[in-house]
């Protein structure tokens, strides 16, 4: 089992979940404070509108609650966009940056989600920085090597291994039903530790890497028992307690 370092799901809402949906966030917190959520970490990322509401909610209890990207300024005239520090303030703990669809709806480079992930921890939040090929890179081998070049540039060489984490997010396998192969799975993370590691002045072997795309509770056992897999990046399926907690609850 993969269960060395402390293990972490992290739920990641989208663009989905008004004020009513606060209710799930306390069902999450109230299966923490009994014992029946399983032992791992658990985060919540929510739309921004949110997050001041659910940290009050979640005060005193394990459950983080985070957003989901930032810009790189401590503030300004950027009109529409949130600051690390706002996140923060609001009561975040972590930040999703260069998930795929920020890169592919907002033509987000690694460069960018490089400077995101400094801006993260500048404001002290644990960045969860999203690598993942398409379909078509998968297809043609390239996995590796697209792999490889968006840790090299997305990852801060400042970064510190036990605040920061990678999630390793197959853009075909997001919201698809689709996952990677165990074997799949198991040769990426091992090769993003290895990078991580020769890349970092601090080492890498420690960055807890989460695998994202289509996880559930059907399939949570088997992919969270991969070696070098350090818990779950979940969509659709954290966006009601009980399905969360079905995957948190692989970690007895
Ligand atoms: P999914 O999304 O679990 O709905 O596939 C995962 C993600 O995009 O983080």
């Amino acid at each position: 089992m993969a269960f060395s370092s402390r293990p972490i799901v992290i739920g990641n809402w989208k663009m989905n979940g008004l004020a009513a949906s606060l209710d799930q966030v306390e069902a999450v917190r109230d299966a923490i404070a009994k014992g029946q959520a399983g032992r791992c970490e658990t985060g919540l990322c929510l739309p921004a509108t949110l997050i001041a509401a659910a940290a009050a909610r979640v005060e005193g209890s394990r459950l983080m609650i985070g957003g989901q990207d930032c810009h790189v300024a401590s503030h300004g005239a950027h009109t529409g966009d949130i600051a690390a520090a706002m996140l923060k303030d609001a009561g975040a703990t972590l930040v999703i940056v260069g998930h795929s669809e920020r890169r592919a709806d907002h033509g987000e480079t690694d460069m960018l989600v490089n400077q995101k992930a400094q801006a993260a921890a500048l404001a002290g939040l644990t960045p969860v920085i999203c690598v993942g090929e398409t379909r078509a890179e998968r297809d043609a081998g390239e996995t590796l090597r697209v792999i490889g070049r968006q840790i090299d540039e997305s990852v801060p060489r400042s970064t510190d291994p036990k605040t920061t984490i990678v999630a390793y997010e197959p853009v075909w396998a997001i919201g698809t039903g689709l996952t990677p192969t165990a074997a799949d799975v198991a040769e990426v993370h091992a090769f993003i530790h290895r990078r991580l590691d020769s890349l970092l002045p601090s080492g890498g072997t420690t960055i807890r890497i989460l695998y994202g795309g289509s996880v559930k509770a059907s399939n949570a056992a088997e992919l969270l028992a991969i070696d070098h897999v350090d818990g779950a990046l979940v969509g659709g399926a954290s966006l009601k307690a009980a399905d969360l907690l079905g995957i948190t609850s692989v970690y007895r």
